[in-house]
């Protein structure tokens, strides 16, 4: 059970808007979660959902001159959002560490591996020089690099992809942060690697008793590891909750189109169905909900009006979505998607 020290995030209303010379994007409309330690949670959504918009911002990311952002990020009991600039800088990277798809994003070619992470340890902690190559050692010995202590030493491209993860996280853990963020962590990486990291995640996820966003358009990604679940589509948030929930039954269309169109054991023999037409563009998103058009169920409500994300009125144990459906079809629709997960069966 979680308790409310436990909560490290609480996100509420959170909006971004791009003006752009086209008019303005609406990246992220009206976005609200909690993150506690323990959980992980996945955000899934296809491309262009807002997921990576939704995670710069908490991290104070984005630039603030081009980017008009709303709501409140609290926490530890702060709004981040309006945190002076310098109070910013000493949680992220340090309370709250990002890891992104591509390690040689944030990995310097020219540096050897060990060094970049030793430099990560002096930014916000006053250390030793021999102090700090230590301690990058450790922890990619931590991370599952073997021989850690010589392959230290390497460059990234020495490294392989994996491992250039692997180092990734190492650097993120550098200052024993209390939120992980991975967007897309393993998309650049083949089956078996991908699998090996998300257990690496997990596993530091124990060890450090933290909270994690795992960033994915492949709800595959979070089938296993995933403990609540928010399914993202132009911005927004379509359904929310606990993962064993959503995976058991998932209560609003896109996530079965998703669901649909996702390989899995069961229907390994069967079609696969991807969702119709192509994410929309958010500079002028769809009136009512913003799924409508490449909707299957939709009905007379939907192209005009938007309908909130809440809990079903005749379910109050079901979880959050956003669908004028009714919830019979919902209960009927959601339960030919069961997906078993195996963690669920005991
Ligand atoms: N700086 C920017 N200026 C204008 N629009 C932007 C900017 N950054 C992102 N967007 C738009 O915001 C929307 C959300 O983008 P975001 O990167 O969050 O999507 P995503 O869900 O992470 O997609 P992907 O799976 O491709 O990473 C997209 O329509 C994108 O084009
Ligand atoms: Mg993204």
């Amino acid at each position: 059970m979680s308790s409310s020290h436990d909560l490290l995030l609480d996100v509420r209303g959170l909006t971004v808007r791009f003006p752009t010379p086209d008019g303005v994007v609406q990246a992220v409309s009206d976005v609200s979660f909690t993150l506690s330690r323990g959980e992980t949670l996945g955000v899934v959504g296809e491309s262009g959902s807002g997921k990576s918009v939704s995670n710069l911002a908490i991290m104070g990311l984005l630039n603030q001159q081009r980017t008009a952002i709303s709501g409140e990020v609290e926490f530890m009991g702060r709004n981040l959002l309006t945190l002076p600039p310098d109070e910013l800088r000493k949680i992220r990277g340090k309370d709250i560490a990002m890891v992104f798809q591509d390690p040689f994003a944030c990995l310097h070619p020219m540096y050897r591996v060990g060094w970049q992470i030793a430099e990560a340890v002096t930014a916000h902690a006053s250390v030793g020089k021999k102090a700090a190559w230590a301690r990058a050692v450790e922890l990619l010995d931590h991370v599952g690099i073997p021989n850690a202590k010589s392959r230290a030493r390497d460059f990234p491209h020495q490294f392989s992809g994996g491992m250039r993860q692997r180092a990734m996280i190492a650097m993120a853990l550098v200052h024993n942060p209390s939120i992980l963020i991975c967007d897309e962590p393993t998309t650049a990486l083949d089956v078996t690697v991908q699998a090996q990291i998300l257990e690496l995640i997990e596993a530091v996820k124990r060890e450090f008793d933290i909270g994690v966003i795992l960033v994915t358009h492949d709800l595959g990604v979070i089938a296993e590891t995933a403990t609540t679940v928010m399914v993202m589509y132009a911005g927004r948030i379509m359904e929310y909750g606990p993962a064993q929930q959503i995976f058991e039954r998932p209560q609003h269309p896109y996530a079965w189109g998703l669901l649909d169109s996702m390989p899995s054991v069961e229907k390994r023999l069967s079609a696969l169905v991807p969702i119709e037409g192509a994410p929309p563009s958010l500079l002028s998103p769809p009136s009512g909900c913003p799924f409508h058009p490449r909707c299957r169920y939709r009905f007379e409500p939907c192209p005009t009006e938007r309908p909130p994300l809440a809990v079903p009125t005749q379910a109050p144990d079901a979880h959050a979505d956003a669908c004028h459906l009714s919830w019979e079809a919902k209960q009927r629709e959601g339960g030919k998607r069961s997906i078993a997960r195996l963690g669920d069966a005991a």
